[in-house]
């Protein structure tokens, strides 16, 4: 396990990036990648493109800065704050969590609260709240004093960060979907510094609410080949049958043959393959099809760019917290730098 890497993930993992205000996750990116990229620039929406000059083929590898977050919408009279969801969250997960809110006045902590269970009903008692039911409790006993500490409508929330290493490689965190990604985005970008072949890396915005930034970067970029690289949901638990397991923690990269939003190209998804072989690290096939990455949107622009998607497995994405294996994150930097590296004339 290399610490640099732990560390560089911990630094991403912590940052405030709610979809639309990946701002934080930008600023660490973009420091990154200006130390190593020929040339870094930031688009209209916000992605982050990091050039590596060179020959043909231009090959575009992508992660997405963004993550699953919250969005206040309403601040009752005595300070409690009504929110709707900003990428897919079971509201199940969301109640009694810690939460942050990032304003203009600095960051404000808060608890997710409900009605106390000892005044439900029993029936009530058997469901999780439903998200109108929940609030955010941020200690303030009016709107003015909620707006005083810098909350409005438009306020957005993440889940708080709190990262750990757990040891044996496994670490703990909120977001690694997808700033494991992000981490893999920028250790490809050193390892590939000379080679001959133009690389692309792009830290999106918007992922998590539809595939947004990855749109318009690789309509400018127009590579002709497209990676993303994705924290994708590691289902080795109990309760999942194994033919539903979709991948394995510690069981190296996850190369999808195809989800919801793409079928890999089969010449991407065979070189993936023969490169993990070849540099003899273990690898596995995203066993379901559920879920969309931005090869998604990558491989329809234009006339169609061959994609692939490689991931990192990790268990409880989407909730407040999730954990990984430092060997797949590493695993997944080597499989895509000599996937790169595959392609020098
Ligand atoms: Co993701």
């Amino acid at each position: 396990m290399t610490q640099a890497i732990v560390n560089l993930l911990k630094k991403l993992s912590n940052a405030y990036g709610p979809p639309g205000y990946e701002e934080e996750v930008r600023q660490i990116i973009i420091s990154e990648m200006e130390k190593i990229a020929d040339e870094v620039y930031v688009d209209n929406l916000g992605n982050v493109i990091a050039e590596h000059k060179g020959s043909d083929p231009k090959i575009m590898i992508a992660a997405h800065m963004d993550e699953v977050a919250l969005l206040i919408t309403h601040i009752d009279k005595n300070g409690f704050l009504r929110f709707h969801t900003l990428g897919g969250i079971d509201p199940r997960v969301l109640y009694s969590q810690e939460v942050m809110i990032k304003t203009e006045e600095g960051n404000i902590y808060g608890y997710i609260g409900a009605k106390p269970p000892h005044l439900l009903k029993p029936e009530e008692l058997k469901k999780a709240p439903s998200i109108e039911q929940l609030f955010i409790d941020i200690g303030a006993s009016s709107k003015e004093e909620a707006e005083k500490q810098g909350i409005s409508i438009g306020s957005t929330a993440v889940f708080s960060p709190r990262f750990k290493e757990l040891g044996n490689n496994k670490v703990m965190g909120k977001a690694f979907d997808d700033r494991a990604g992000c981490t893999a985005l920028i250790e490809i970008m050193k390892n590939i510094k000379d080679t001959s072949c133009t690389v692309y890396a792009v830290a999106t915005v918007q992922e998590e609410v539809g595939l947004r930034g990855a749109r318009t970067a690789t309509w400018q970029i127009e590579p002709d080949i497209g990676i993303a690289i994705e924290g994708t949901t590691a289902s080795d638990t109990p309760g999942t049958p194994e033919h539903l397991t979709s991948t394995k923690m510690g069981q190296g990269p996850a190369i999808t043959i195809a989800d919801r939003s793409v079928i890999a190209h089969p010449k991407i998804l065979r070189k993936l393959i023969e490169t993990a072989k070849e540099i003899n690290i273990p690898f596995q096939f995203k066993r379901t099809v559920s879920g969309g990455t931005d090869a998604g949107v990558i491989h329809l622009t234009k006339r169609g760019i061959p994609s692939g998607v490689v991931s990192i497995p990790c268990r409880y994405i989407h909730s407040p917290l999730s954990l990984l294996n430092i060997n797949d994150l590493e695993n997944t930097i080597k499989l895509i730098t000599a996937f790169i590296q595959k392609e020098e004339k």
